[in-house]
């Protein structure tokens, strides 16, 4: 019960593979995972990971509702303990992402856009969806903390990796959408 520091790009402990839980109902379980809850909610984040929090465990929330990612459909609120997926396209779909761990950066990152993933709830019972779209996009980048990686070495090209807030990322932004780096 507590908002706890989100560790940022640059501390080594968000590049650990973070380890399975043997016990899902475990009580220690549930109060990382209401810390997880505690400190996005104070962050407006979509969602976050385990790890971004210091706590080197397979655990993931998401579609937790926020102003940052508007319109982005309907993503169903989440907990997912030693989550798993696996792609079931071909096609590639690009979004500016953010990341708590990251802040005020957005990166254009490619990735499939519909995947099945499983997991456990805090009741030890599997969740199984199908996901696409932004739905697949936060599961695809919360699951990589996991494994740690950042968005950053996800993104397309270097150039794009830009503060959200600095004039030129209009710009940026149109750019891409005219296919100027396919
Ligand atoms: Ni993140």
């Amino acid at each position: 019960m507590a908002i706890k520091t989100v560790l940022r790009m640059g501390d080594l402990r968000l590049y650990r593979v973070a380890k399975l839980i043997e016990d899902v109902r475990a009580d220690f379980v549930k109060e990382i995972v209401t810390d997880m809850y505690d400190t996005v909610i104070s962050r407006a984040g979509a969602g976050i990971a385990a790890p971004q929090i210091a706590y080197d465990y397979r655990i993931i929330i998401f579609g937790v509702p926020t102003p940052r990612y508007p319109n982005t459909g309907i993503v169903p609120e989440t907990v997912l303990i030693n989550p798993e997926f696996e792609i079931l396209t071909d096609r590639l779909e690009g979004y500016w992402e953010g990341c708590l761990s990251v802040p005020n950066l957005r990166g254009w990152v490619e990735r499939p856009n519909h995947i099945v993933y499983r997991g456990y709830d805090l009741e030890g019972c599997l969740i199984e969806r199908e996901a696409q779209g932004f739905h697949a996009r936060v599961v695809q980048h919360e699951m990589d903390h996991l494994d740690g990686i950042l968005f950053p070495s996800r993104v397309k090209h270097t150039r794009l990796l830009a503060f959200e807030d600095e004039a030129g990322f209009q710009e940026l932004k149109e750019q891409v959408q005219a296919g100027q780096f396919l």
